[in-house]
C-alpha cells in the first residue's frame, strides 16, 4: 500500500450560501425580536392588526431565530467539518442544493403562514402540515448528503464532531415526524393524532429535545471542530469527548416532562424527567470543560482573538444554562419559575449566550475560509460585535432573573386570610422595568449582527471567484 497526494475539491458553494443566510436570518429573527421584546415595553406597537400582534409575531421569532438563524448555521459548519474531517467532496452536489433550496422555502413558507395565523399551535412545531412534510423531505435529505459524506471518507477514523452532527440529524428527524403525526382536515388545518396528556408528553419530548438536539448537540458538533481550530490546540481530551457524547445522548432524551411539572402527566412521568435533568448537569459539564480546556496554553490567545473569544464565552454561557436548567428542572424551584420571565431568561442564555455565540464565532472562523480570503476584512469590528453581544446577553438574562423572581414571588405571596395580596396587573407592572432593559440587551445584540453584516460583506466583496475555488481546492493523502 502507498500513498499518494491526490487533489480534489470541495463543495463549498453550499457552505458559502449557508453561512450568508445565517446572517440574513439572524438579523431578521433577532430584530424581531427585539421589536416583540418592544411590544411587551409598549403594547401600542401591536399596530392594532392580527398579522403584527406579539401572539402572531413570537412564534415567528422562535421560527427565525432556531431554524433558520440555527439551522442555516448548523447546515453551513457540518457541511464544512464533514468534508474537511472526512476529506473529501459531499456526496452529491444537487442533494446539497435541494438542501439549501429546500430549507429557505420552509423559512419563507413561515415567514408567510405564522402571521396570518395558521398554526398547529405546538411551540416550536407550530408549522401546518404542507410545510411541515417539506421540512420532513429536506431533512432526511440532508441526512443522506451527511452520512453518505461519511460513507466515502478518505480518513479510517470518524471525528467526534461529526457524531454530534450526525445524532442531532438522525433525533430532530424522529422527533419532527413523530411530534408531527396529525390529520389534515383543509390545506392549512391539521390535528394532532394524539390526545390530552399523551398529545402534551409528545410534543414535550420534541420540544426538549429541539433543545437537547438542535440547540445543543449540533452546536457541540461546531464547538467540538472550531474551538479546537481557532485555538490551534488539540481537543483538551478525546476520550471526555466519547463519555460525553454518549452520555448526553443516553439522558437528553427522558428529560422532557420538567416541562410539565404540576401538570395532568403522571407525577412518576414528572419525577423521572426531574431526576434524569438533574443527572444531565454531568455530560454538559463535561463538555464545557472539555472545550474550555483545549485553550490550555493558549489562553493569552485570548488577548488579541476575538473568534476565540465569542467561541469560550459561549462555552461559559452553556455551563451557564445547563447549571440553571437542571436546578429549574426541581420541581419545587420549577413551582416558583414556571410561567415567569425565568424562564426566558433561561431560554436566552442558551439561544444568544451559547447557539448565537458560538454560531458567530464559527462563521467568523469560516467565512474567509470559503471565501478564500486569509481572515475578515475587520478584527476591530469582530471585537465590536463580541462586546455588544456579551453585554447584550447580560442585560438580557439579568432582567429577566430579576422579572421571573419578582413574578413568582408576588403569584404565590397570599394574604392571612387566603386571598392573593398581588394582582397580575401589579405583577405586569413591576415587570415593566424589566422589559425595558431586555429590549434594550436585545437591541445592542441585534445591532452586533449589523457590525457582522457589514464585516462579511466587505470580506465576501474582497473575494474573486478564482480565490473562491482555489480555496476548495485541497491537496489529500490517499491511501492506494
Ligand atoms: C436580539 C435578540 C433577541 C431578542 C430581543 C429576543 C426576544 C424575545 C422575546 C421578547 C420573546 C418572548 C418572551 C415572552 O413570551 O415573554 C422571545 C422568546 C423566545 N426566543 Fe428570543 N430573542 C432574541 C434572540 C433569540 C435567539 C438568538 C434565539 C435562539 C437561538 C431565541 C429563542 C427564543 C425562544 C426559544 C423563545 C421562546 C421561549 C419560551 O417559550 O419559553 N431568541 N425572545
Ligand atoms: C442540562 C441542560 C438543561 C436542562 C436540564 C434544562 C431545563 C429546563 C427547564 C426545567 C425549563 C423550564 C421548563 C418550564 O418550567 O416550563 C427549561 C426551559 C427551556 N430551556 Fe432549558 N435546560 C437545559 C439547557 C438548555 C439550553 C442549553 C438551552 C438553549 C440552548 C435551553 C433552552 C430552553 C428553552 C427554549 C426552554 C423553554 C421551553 C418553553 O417553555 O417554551 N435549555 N429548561
Amino acid at each position: 500500500m502507498s500513498t499518494a497526494i491526490s487533489p480534489t475539491a470541495y463543495n463549498y458553494k453550499v457552505v458559502r450560501q449557508f453561512a450568508i443566510m445565517t446572517v440574513v436570518w439572524g438579523i431578521l429573527g433577532m430584530g424581531l425580536g427585539v421589536f416583540i421584546a418592544s411590544q411587551l415595553v409598549w403594547p401600542e406597537l401591536n399596530l392594532g392588526l392580527p398579522w403584527t400582534t406579539f401572539g402572531r409575531l413570537r412564534p415567528l421569532h422562535t421560527n427565525l431565530v432556531i431554524f433558520a438563524f440555527g439551522g442555516c448555521a448548523l447546515f453551513a459548519t457540518s457541511y464544512y467539518v464533514v468534508q474537511r474531517t472526512c476529506q473529501t467532496r459531499l456526496i452529491s452536489d444537487s442533494l446539497a442544493a435541494f438542501t439549501f433550496w429546500g430549507w429557505q422555502a420552509v423559512i419563507v413558507g413561515a415567514i408567510v403562514t405564522l402571521p396570518l395565523g395558521y398554526t398547529t399551535t405546538k411551540e416550536y412545531a407550530e408549522l401546518e402540515w404542507p410545510l411541515a412534510i417539506l421540512l420532513a423531505i429536506v431533512w432526511v435529505t440532508y441526512g443522506l448528503v451527511f452520512f453518505g459524506t461519511i460513507t466515502k471518507r478518505k480518513t479510517k477514523h470518524i471525528y467526534v464532531g461529526n457524531w454530534f452532527y450526525g445524532a442531532f440529524i438522525v433525533v430532530t428527524a424522529m422527533l419532527h415526524i413523530v411530534n408531527h403525526a396529525s390529520l389534515p382536515v383543509t390545506l392549512f388545518k391539521s390535528y394532532s393524532a394524539y390526545a390530552g396528556a399523551t398529545d402534551a408528553m409528545i410534543q414535550w419530548w420534541y420540544g426538549h429535545n429541539a433543545v437537547g438536539f438542535f440547540l445543543t448537540t449540533g452546536f457541540l458538533g461546531m464547538m467540538y471542530y472550531f474551538v479546537p481550530k481557532q485555538a490551534e490546540r488539540p481537543i483538551y481530551s478525546y476520550r471526555l469527548s466519547i463519555v460525553h457524547f454518549w452520555a448526553l445522548i443516553t439522558l437528553y432524551i427522558w428529560a422532557g416532562p420538567h416541562h410539565l411539572h404540576y401538570t395532568a402527566l403522571p407525577d412518576w412521568a414528572q419525577s423521572l424527567g426531574m431526576a434524569m435533568s438533574i443527572i444531565l448537569l454531568a455530560p454538559s459539564w463535561g463538555g464545557m470543560i472539555n472545550g474550555m480546556m483545549t485553550l490550555s496554553g493558549a489562553w493569552h490567545k485570548l488577548r488579541t482573538d476575538p473568534i476565540l473569544r465569542f467561541l469560550v464565552v459561549s462555552l461559559a454561557f452553556y455551563g451557564m444554562s445547563t447549571f440553571e436548567g437542571p436546578m429549574m428542572a426541581i420541581k419545587t424551584v420549577n413551582s416558583l419559575s414556571h410561567y415567569t420571565d425565568w424562564t426566558i431568561g433561561h431560554v436566552h442564555a442558551g439561544a444568544l449566550g451559547w447557539v448565537a455565540m458560538i454560531s458567530i464565532g464559527a462563521l467568523y472562523h469560516l467565512i474567509p475560509k470559503v471565501f478564500g480570503r486569509a481572515q475578515m476584512h475587520s478584527t476591530g469590528l469582530i471585537n465590536t460585535h463580541f462586546w455588544l453581544a456579551t453585554i447584550g446577553t447580560v442585560l438580557y438574562i439579568a432582567s429577566m432573573w430579576v422579572n421571573g423572581i419578582t413574578q413568582g414571588l408576588m403569584w404565590r405571596a397570599i394574604n392571612d386570610d387566603g386571598t392573593l395580596t398581588y394582582s397580575f396587573v401589579e405583577a405586569l407592572q413591576a415587570s415593566h422595568p424589566g422589559f425595558i432593559v431586555r429590549a434594550l440587551g436585545g437591541a445592542f445584540f441585534a445591532a452586533g449582527m449589523l457590525f457582522m453584516a457589514y464585516n462579511v460583506y466587505r470580506t465576501v466583496r474582497a473575494s474573486t471567484p478564482a480565490e473562491a475555488e482555489a480555496a476548495a481546492q485541497i491537496a489529500v493523502v490517499g491511501a492506494h
